[in-house]
């Protein structure tokens, strides 16, 4: 057994994972492939927020069901493994291997009681002294780079498993993030994008005791890093000093996402969200208020268990005040042992719908009005590749925004000269509610050792 595959599901913290279980399979001799019926080792890295994620992963188990045992063996990793446990084994009785992501470290190990044929092989303690340090880390990606700050939530918001399936939060010592942070610079890597559930929950466990801004100015400082991310940002730790860094250091990306699930303070409270609809508008107007211009995004949760239509309104009059960059707009959906699960008054699925559709389409026409105003600016671009259907380099703004464009001189990749990984200067000349599109005016400095442009 020495070929794999690997599907990931769910958020950017379970891709990273994806990363680190990759580069450690090669490590162990592993090849990858690109097909599940081509591989002798089928992983799933599986996402549990929303009961639709966790369908997905149960419905893939199914469709190479009869290829187990012979010589295929069957993995599922991440957050639906930690939550379900050895019950995977009663759900699908051809799965080998159950590890949640507080075990791969252990990978090895379990790898090895694979190979000796073991049929049940699980990996689902929350280890609290799991150790960042990804040294066989295959990334991606080679322009942009995640680093894992914190690990796990310590929230219990009423509607989520994170807690259950990521365990306590544990931060990881300032010294060893810049340390990875000036690795990645000296491999070439030029943005960096900090992540945890709750990202600026980040508190320095070394003496240094750096906080979350801290943190990310410090990061913004590394040599030859030009841009920094960061997400999740929970808005009962979002300080003003966060926006003070973005304001102080260009670096650092002028975007948020600060996710406010509800408009409304009533929904807010029985979502143990821990704030205000006016303790979220403080921090909005401190991001309105920045020297540099920050774009704003959010989740929101449509129908959670007792949401009037008032308080659905009071969302919708929240959206139109904030006017976001974008955002992401969900269904509550049940999970298992959540308080939630438990209120009283159930939205139907119909109406879950019509208010999702309502937003929807505010967002819609906010996008449209807010991208036009950047016709006729010139925006920086960070690029990632080429479309060939629409002919155009597809590039990504600091604040997140998608630049599709043109060049006059390398109208596309040529003889091992590309734009990607490079950073361009664009004049924006249309834009549309999800994306900017426009024209290469001019390379700026810095594009990497060894990049032909
Ligand atoms: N830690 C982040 C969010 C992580 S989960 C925070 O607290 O803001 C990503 C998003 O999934 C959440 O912001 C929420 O909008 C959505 N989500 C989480 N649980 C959900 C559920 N049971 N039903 C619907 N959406 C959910
Ligand atoms: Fe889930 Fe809340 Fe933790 Fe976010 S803060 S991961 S929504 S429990
Ligand atoms: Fe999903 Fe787990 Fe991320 S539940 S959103 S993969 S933390």
């Amino acid at each position: 057994m020495k070929t794999f595959y690997i599907e990931t599901f769910g958020c950017q913290m379970n891709a990273h994972d994806s990363e680190k279980v990759v580069g450690t399979l090669l490590q162990e001799g592993y090849t990858q492939v690109d097909r599940p019926d081509q591989a002798e080792l089928v992983l799933y890295n599986t996402c549990s927020i929303r009961d639709k994620a966790e369908q997905k992963v149960f419905s893939r188990l199914q469709q190479f069901k009869r290829e187990a045992g012979k010589g295929k063996v069957f993995g599922v990793l991440g957050c639906v493994a930690q939550q379900e446990g050895e019950r995977i084994f009663e759900r699908a009785p051809h799965v080998s291997l159950v590890a949640g992501s507080a075990s791969y470290t252990k990978l090895p190990d379990l790898l090895v009681q694979l190979e000796a044929g073991n049929r049940r092989v699980t990996g689902l303690s929350l280890d609290t002294n799991e150790t960042f340090d990804t040294p066989y880390t295959r990334r991606d990606n080679p322009h942009r780079a995640y680093i894992t700050i914190i690990e796990g939530c310590d929230k219990s918001c009423a509607y989520c498993v994170v807690p259950f399936t990521r365990g306590p939060e544990r931060s990881r010592t300032s010294e060893s993030v810049l340390r990875e942070a000036a690795s990645l610079a000296e491999l070439g890597y030029t943005e960096i994008q900090l992540l945890g559930q709750n990202v600026n929950s980040y508190r320095d466990p070394s003496p240094a005791g750096w906080d979350f801004a801290r943190l990310l100015d410090e990061t913004g400082k590394t040599p030859g890093i030009r841009r920094v991310r960061f997400t999740t940002s929970h808005p009962r730790d979002f300080v003003k000093g966060i926006v003070e860094a973005i304001d102080g250091n260009s670096a650092l990306c002028n975007h948020v996402h600060l996710p406010v699930q509800s408009g409304s303070t009533s929904v807010l409270s029985r979502m143990q969200r821990l704030y205000t609809r006016d303790d979220y508008m403080r921090r909005i107007e401190w991001m309105k208020n920045a020297r540099r211009s920050i774009a704003i995004t959010t989740d929101i949760i449509v129908g959670f268990p007792g949401e009037t239509e008032q308080d659905f309104k009071e969302t919708v009059r929240l959206a139109e005040e904030v006017e976001y960059d974008s955002m992401f707009i969900f269904k509550y959906s049940k999970r298992p042992n959540t308080p939630a699960l438990e209120y009283e008054d159930h939205i139907p699925e119909e109406e879950k719908t019509r208010r999702l559709m309502i937003l929807q389409e505010l967002q819609r026409a906010i996008q449209i009005r807010r991208n036009a105003a950047y016709v006729g600016t010139i925006e920086e671009a960070h690029v990632e590749g080429y479309n060939t259907a629409t002919g155009q380099w597809i590039g990504r703004t600091a604040q997140n925004k998608t630049l599709n464009f043109i060049d006059a001189e390398l109208p596309g990749p040529a003889e091992g000269r590309t734009l990607t990984g490079t950073y361009a200067d664009i004049l924006v000349t249309r834009a549309g509610p999800n994306s900017l599109a426009g024209e290469h005016i001019a390379s700026t400095m810095n594009n990497g050792p060894g990049r032909a442009v």
